[in-house]
């Protein structure tokens, strides 16, 4: 049987075989990410694009995320489970985070959380990380920063943006965190980032030189038909194949072909046939009265 993954077991992969990780929001989509070995769930507040249809994060609650984190718990997987910190869930006090972040470790049941941000986010991280609440970093395109950044863009392209983001990187390593996602950043920064800091850098769209890679689960399996970033490989179109299972359905029921005898509760024949005469008896159904009882009690004794 697998062993159950921790966030020192990541930690201690830096350099080593590449790390999985995928996201999932419920117990299926753990169950499956679990049977095919990823080494990390991320229970990601991109649920809210993927799941319930958003253009942004934004509106996510620590109450949804502890919600989405402990169904995925319920699959009891391997993999590590990384809760994600919704947007102003540590933005405000240490003490805040804190508190939420416990919420997701105690109520929700990961094993580690995620939060966004470098340098501003330092006194967040390191408090959290006092809890003995293991964090996993996140840097570069940083969905929570949408409107401070214009927009979903590339970040680190010029070489000052990319040293602060390489900074920051150094920052959060050396605060603790036991790994870093590096989001929408150019392959040579990313690459810069994993040769300086000591612990494993998990890209998304970040070029090959990271020591793992993440993508969304509805992204990679293709759940949905809607238009991906560049950095998307799509190794399934299970959209398509629910379309075309769901059509085989309603044409089987609109047939008749469906339910079929073996998709069927079936009841004793002799049943069957004293309630053919309970209904078609003088009076039928309602003026059943005596009759009815003695046909039950017969019916009993015979069972
Ligand atoms: O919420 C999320 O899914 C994420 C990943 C894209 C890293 O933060």
């Amino acid at each position: 049987m697998a062993k159950k993954l921790t966030a020192p077991a990541i930690r201690a992969r830096k350099g080593g075989d590449k790390l999985t990780m995928v996201t999932a929001y419920d117990e299926p989509s753990a169950r499956i990410a679990d049977r095919a070995a990823a080494d990390i769930i991320l229970v990601g507040d991109s649920v809210a694009n993927v799941v319930l249809g958003r253009g942004d994060t934004l509106a996510m609650t620590v109450d949804e995320m502890v919600y989405h984190t402990a169904a995925v718990m319920t699959a009891e997987p391997n993999a590590l489970v990384v809760g994600d910190m919704p947007w102003l869930s540590y933005h405000t006090t240490p003490d805040e985070a804190v508190r939420n972040a416990g919420r997701l470790i105690r109520d929700g049941g990961a094993g580690a959380v995620k939060l966004e941000g470098g340098q501003k986010r330092l006194d967040v991280v390191r408090a959290v990380l006092a809890a003995e609440i293991p964090v996993m970093g996140h840097l570069g395109l940083t969905p929570q920063s949408v409107h401070a950044m214009g927009g979903y863009r590339v970040q680190g392209k010029q070489a000052a943006a990319a040293y602060e983001l390489i900074t920051d990187a150094k920052l959060l390593a050396d605060a603790g965190v036991f790994s870093i996602v590096l989001e929408g950043v150019p392959d040579v920064v990313a690459a810069m980032v994993t040769d300086e800091v000591a612990v494993p850098t998990i890209g998304i769209g970040a070029g090959a030189q990271c020591d793992g890679q993440v993508l969304v689960f509805h992204d990679v399996l293709g759940l949905h038909d809607k238009r991906t970033a560049k950095f998307v490989r799509q190794y399934a179109n299970l959209a398509d194949v629910a379309v075309e299972a769901l059509e085989r359905f309603f044409a089987d029921v609109r047939s008749g072909d469906f339910p079929g005898a073996d998709e069927i509760y079936h009841m004793p024949e002799e049943s069957a046939e004293i309630l053919r005469e309970l209904t078609e008896g003088a009076g039928g159904l309602r003026n059943a009265g005596v009759a009815r009882d003695s046909f039950l009690a017969d019916e009993a004794m015979e069972q």
